[in-house]
């Protein structure tokens, strides 16, 4: 027998869940739920299987949903989650899973009284390239680790364009790599000091590098901006993470088709090279299905405890980088140019569906 799951939120992320949802054996897609009428339209055509309604509390209602997938903007994640614990549904929810700190440490309380299976798209620790890294770690044949170093530059959502209240980049997309570094360390963070440039007369950093300590004397550095050619005729990115033992180092990086992993360990020289897998949504997925099966959480899904973390130290991370001078260069006038781009693209990094037509 099939779990009946609902979708809330049918924009980017939505759509991306629905797609694996239809292809995992032990899901069915009951309802999908968007405010938005053209999200709605193409909920219908993509999900001719499912019910399509515009509001959530349709689902919320019907006793045979036994798993929600929230991916709305944060803003409406804390009623839903309050809602899905009171009707004891499952929840997958997009980061972050609320839209304050204070809302998110009560979502967080609210899951962990509940007995329901509960995870953050947090995906990037659940990626097998990062696993492989975390393995050589366990192996000790890099002897210990002291450095995480982690770099994503991308051009990527423009200022002003999409998830403003999830904040600048730094906390929209960076917490993921906050989480990341946090989950390598295997440790909480002690210190930060981080600088970042507000760009195109933005009134946000844009790009913003921090480094610092861990509770474990594990140093990192995270560097993190959506301001990587956001012009450029051929646009690209810059991605990678390096784990540096006393013995031994591994790094990655990847061109989001393909990861390669390199392990440069005392006994053994490995060099792995995969697809790379996306926001890995098919993993998390199988994931929740085995947990929702066993009745055991599997410990891999990353928790919501984990995305609140996250979440608040990306926030410390952007306050204290408006302490150390923030600089702005570039003009309101490029930004603009930036925005008529992007609204152009047929293809490009970060788009949302309902702010290009195109895609
Ligand atoms: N885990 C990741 O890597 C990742 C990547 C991108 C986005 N996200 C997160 O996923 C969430 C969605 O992002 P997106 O890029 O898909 O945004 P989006 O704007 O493309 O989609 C959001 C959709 O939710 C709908 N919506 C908003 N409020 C609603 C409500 N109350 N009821 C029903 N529908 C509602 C909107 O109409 C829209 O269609 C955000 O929180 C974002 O931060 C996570």
């Amino acid at each position: 027998m099939k779990t009946p799951v609902g979708i809330i939120g049918f924009g980017r992320m939505g759509r991306c869940y629905l797609k694996e949802l239809q292809q995992n054996e032990a899901f069915e897609v009951a309802y999908i739920c968007d405010n938005d009428a053209e999200s709605r339209e193409v909920a219908r055509k993509q999900a001719p299987e499912a019910q399509i309604v515009a509001d959530d509390q349709v689902i919320f209602d019907d006793n045979n949903v036994q798993l929600v997938v929230l991916s709305t903007t944060a803003d409406a994640r804390l009623q839903q989650i309050r809602r899905a614990c009171a009707t004891g549904k499952h929840i997958i929810a997009e980061k972050p899973i609320a839209d304050t700190p204070e809302n998110e440490w009560e979502a967080v309380r609210l899951v962990e009284q509940s007995p329901i299976m509960s995870t953050a798209n947090m995906y990037l620790q659940n990626s097998w390239y990062h696993e492989a890294m975390s393995e050589a770690v366990k192996s000790g044949d890099l002897g210990e680790l002291a450095i995480v170093r982690i770099c994503h530059m991308t051009p990527g959502l423009a200022p002003g364009e999409g998830h403003e209240s999830e904040g600048p980049s730094f906390h929209d997309c960076g917490m993921h790599y906050v989480n990341l570094a946090r989950w390598l360390a295997q440790s909480e963070y002690k210190t930060w000091h981080a600088q970042g440039i507000r760009m195109w007369d933005w009134k946000d950093p844009w790009w913003l590098q921090v480094h610092g300590t861990f509770e474990n004397g594990i140093v990192y550095d995270i560097t993190q901006g959506f301001v990587y050619g956001q012009l450029s005729k051929d646009q690209t990115h810059n991605s990678y993470v390096e784990l540096i033992g006393t013995k031994g180092f591994c790094r990655m990086k990847h061109d989001f088709k393909t990861a390669v992993v390199d392990i440069h360990g005392v006994t053994e020289t490995k060099h792995i090279e995969r697809p790379h897998g996306g926001k890995n949504i098919d993993r998390l997925i199988a994931l929740m299905a085995e947990s929702i099966e066993t009745g055991k959480r599997n410990i891999c899904m990353p928790s919501f405890r984990d995305s609140a973390i996250a979440s608040e130290y990306a926030w410390k991370m952007l306050e204290d980088a408006r302490k150390n001078e923030l600089p702005s260069i570039g003009t309101h006038e490029e930004l603009e140019e930036i925005w008529e781009h992007r609204r152009n693209l047929k293809d490009g990094y970060g788009l949302l569906p309902r702010l290009n037509k195109n895609v």
